[in-house]
C-alpha cells in the first residue's frame, strides 16, 4: 500500500485503545489550539468500545468537541446494532457534551437518502480526527470492497448496502476519509490478519481493499492482526 501511512504494532486489544486513547486526547487538544474546536468522528462496530472507555475519563475539554459518525446502520439508536447506541454507552453518556455539539446520523428515517443529504450538509470542510475500523473483507466505515458506486460519488455522505448485517448503512464516502486531517485505524485480533496483510502488501486498489482509503493515517494494531504483516 503506498502512502505515509504509519502502524504501531501493540500486544492486544487493551493496548490498542489506550495507544489510541492518549493519541486522540493529544490530537483532540491539538485541534483546539490550532482551531478553536475539534471534530471527532466515531468509528461503529465493536473495536473502538475499549477506546472510547478509556475517552470518558480523559481531561478533555469536551464543550469543544463536536461528534461526528463514520457510518450508522439504519436502525433506530437504542438498537442494538446502533453505531451511536454503542458510542453512547460507551462515551457519549458519560462525558459533558453540549447535546448541539453530538451530530448523529438520523439513519432510522423513512427516507434514509434524506438523512444522508442533511448529514452531508452538517458535516465540516475537513474532519479533524477520523476513528476506523476494519473488517476481515478490509472494508472500512460501511465501505465494502467491490462498492464502486461509493468511489465515484461525488457526495460525502452514501446509502449503501453491504454484506454485514444490518445490511442499510449511511457511510462517508472515500473523500472524506482521504481529506480528513488525522486519521486513526483501530484493529485487533487474528481474524483480521489476512485483510491487513492484503491491504498493505497489495497495490493502492480501495475498491478491492476500502481500508487502504486511510493509507495517510495511523494504524494501531495488536500482534494477531499484524501476525501476517511483515
Ligand atoms: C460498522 C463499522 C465497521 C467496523 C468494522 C470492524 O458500522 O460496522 O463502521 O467499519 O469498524 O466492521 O468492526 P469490529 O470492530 O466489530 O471488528
Amino acid at each position: 500500500m503506498s502512502g505515509t501511512y504509519r502502524m504501531t504494532v501493540v500486544e492486544d486489544a487493551a493496548a490498542v485503545a489506550s495507544v489510541a486513547a492518549d493519541e486522540i486526547v493529544d490530537a483532540i487538544a491539538e485541534a483546539i489550539a490550532a482551531r478553536g474546536t475539534c471534530s471527532l468522528t466515531l468509528a461503529g462496530g465493536s473495536s473502538p468500545k475499549a477506546t472510547y472507555r478509556l475517552l470518558a475519563e480523559a481531561d478533555i475539554d469536551w464543550s469543544r468537541v463536536h461528534i461526528y459518525f463514520g457510518d450508522e446502520r439504519c436502525v433506530p439508536p437504542e438498537h442494538p446494532e446502533s453505531n451511536f447506541g454503542m458510542a453512547h454507552a460507551a462515551l457519549l453518556a458519560h462525558v459533558p457534551l453540549p447535546e448541539a455539539n453530538v451530530h448523529r446520523v438520523e439513519a432510522e428515517r423513512k427516507d434514509p437518502e434524506t438523512a444522508a443529504e442533511e448529514y452531508d450538509r452538517a458535516l465540516p470542510d475537513s474532519l479533524d480526527i477520523l476513528l476506523l475500523g476494519m473488517g476481515e473483507d478490509a472494508h472500512t466505515a460501511s465501505i465494502f470492497p467491490g462498492n464502486e458506486a461509493v468511489h465515484e460519488s461525488s457526495r460525502r455522505v452514501e446509502l449503501v448496502v453491504g454484506p454485514k448485517p444490518p445490511p442499510r448503512r449511511l457511510t462517508l464516502t472515500p473523500a472524506v476519509i482521504t481529506a480528513a486531517r488525522h486519521v486513526i485505524v483501530l484493529t485487533a485480533g487474528a481474524s483480521k490478519a489476512d485483510a491487513l496483510h492484503d491491504a498493505i502488501h497489495n497495490d493502492h486498489d480501495p475498491v478491492r481493499w476500502p481500508i487502504q482509503l486511510a493509507r495517510h493515517g495511523h494504524f494501531i494494531v495488536d500482534r494477531a492482526a499484524a501476525s501476517r504483516v511483515a
